[in-house]
């Protein structure tokens, strides 16, 4: 068992506090620390013992590469080949920020890094503290999401300390994360950038740096995806989640249909909905994920949703289905994961 040290974002001013921090890292060791996406659990980039623990203790299949933090992008070209002329474009509009690019790596970059791949992504975290960490390292920082492989990512302290305490060395409390949904991974090593994963930087943001984009098609199947993080089964809550698509009346009659239908054999029924139709629901376990007026807050809460719907031992859990809007295509790529693709059209 690890003995787990707690700290704060204001601990990080003090000396003893900031050489825990870069010992940690030097020895192999993990540090889990927000930012402005999800929690990640960093680990010195070049400490082969480093990135092993966070397998091990994330339980992430080896062939899901990492992506490398850095301070900010003076030492890009040291670590991967920058060729087309849109990166600089694009890092001038959204680094820092929530978008990992996807570049051909140098050989400095170890394998064991990137799962063997010849690509490695990169960011530059849009957050302060995060910012702090990585020049306190004074070393790039992979960091994965900071959550147990599979469960729902930590976008809560308390989700962090759920999934890690007694398991790491360093815990840092940035209480909730603004975005709360991963960035957008981009394969830029083409003509064309390509859309690995979508976040809060949008396709039409991309679109408008960039002329073209593509997005990818590859999550969901089996043979060997360009981003191999997309195979897995990823968010899940324990309770079986099931997104609910139509018009609203009926989306609302046929949850509170199936929630009589469950509860009938004792299970428990959660329910996920926007702010506006919370009292509409019969279930007494309703998550308010925020206003459809506020898409950023929904997106925030995405994670947290999931987790209290486990806190709570749902048997059961259905969600509206969050289809219009810009960030809707982040969002319902996290919810279409979590849910297996369960998804019901009435
Ligand atoms: O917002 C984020 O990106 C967070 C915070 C902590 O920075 N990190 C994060 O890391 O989400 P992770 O490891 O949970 O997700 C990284 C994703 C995976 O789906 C992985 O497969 C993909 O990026 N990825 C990493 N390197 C890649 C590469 N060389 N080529 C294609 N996809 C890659
Ligand atoms: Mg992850």
């Amino acid at each position: 068992m690890t003995m787990t040290r707690l700290y704060t974002i204001d601990d990080l001013d003090k000396t003893t506090v900031q050489t825990d921090i870069k010992e940690t890292l030097k020895q192999g060791k993990n540090v889990v620390f927000p930012t402005e996406t999800v929690y990640g659990i960093g680990a010195n980039a070049i400490s082969k013992a480093g990135i092993d623990n966070i397998y091990k203790i994330k339980g992430r299949p080896s062939d899901n590469p990492l992506i490398m933090h850095l301070v900010d992008s003076n030492a890009l070209s040291t670590y991967v080949h920058v060729e087309q002329d849109y990166i600089n474009k694009l890092i001038e509009r959204f680094w820092p920020g929530p978008l990992t690019m996807v570049f051909k790596k140098k050989p400095i970059v170890p394998d064991y890094f990137t799962g063997g791949l010849k690509t490695v992504g990169v960011r530059i975290p849009g957050s302060e503290v995060a910012r702090k960490i990585i020049e306190i390292a004074g070393v790039p920082i992979c960091a994965p999401s900071a959550n147990i492989s599979g469960r729902p990512s930590a976008t809560l302290f308390k989700h962090v300390v759920e999934d890690f305490n007694n398991k790491i060395d360093i815990l840092i409390d940035g209480g909730k994360s603004e975005v709360g949904l991963e960035s957008t991974v981009l394969d830029v090593t083409g003509k064309v950038p390509v859309i690995l994963r979508p976040g809060m930087i949008t396709y039409e943001m991309i679109k408008g740096v960039t002329g073209e984009v593509y997005i990818s098609n590859e999550s969901f199947k089996d043979e060997s995806p360009k981003s191999p993080g997309m195979k897995y089964k990823h968010y899940a809550p324990n309770g079986e989640l099931v997104i609910v698509e139509g018009d609203n009346e009926k989306v609302i009659e046929f949850i509170n249909k199936q929630t009589i239908l469950h509860q009938k054999t004792g299970r428990r029924v959660g329910v996920i909905t926007p702010n506006e139709y919370k009292n509409q629901f019969t279930s007494p376990f309703v998550y308010d994920i925020g206003s459809l007026s506020n898409e950023l807050e929904v997106a925030s809460n995405v994670f947290a949703a999931l987790r209290d719907m486990d806190e709570n031992a749902m048997d059961y859990i259905y969600t509206l289905s969050f289809s219009e809007g810009q960030y809707s295509e982040a969002i319902m790529n996290r919810l279409l994961k979590a849910a297996n693709k369960n998804i019901v059209k009435v």
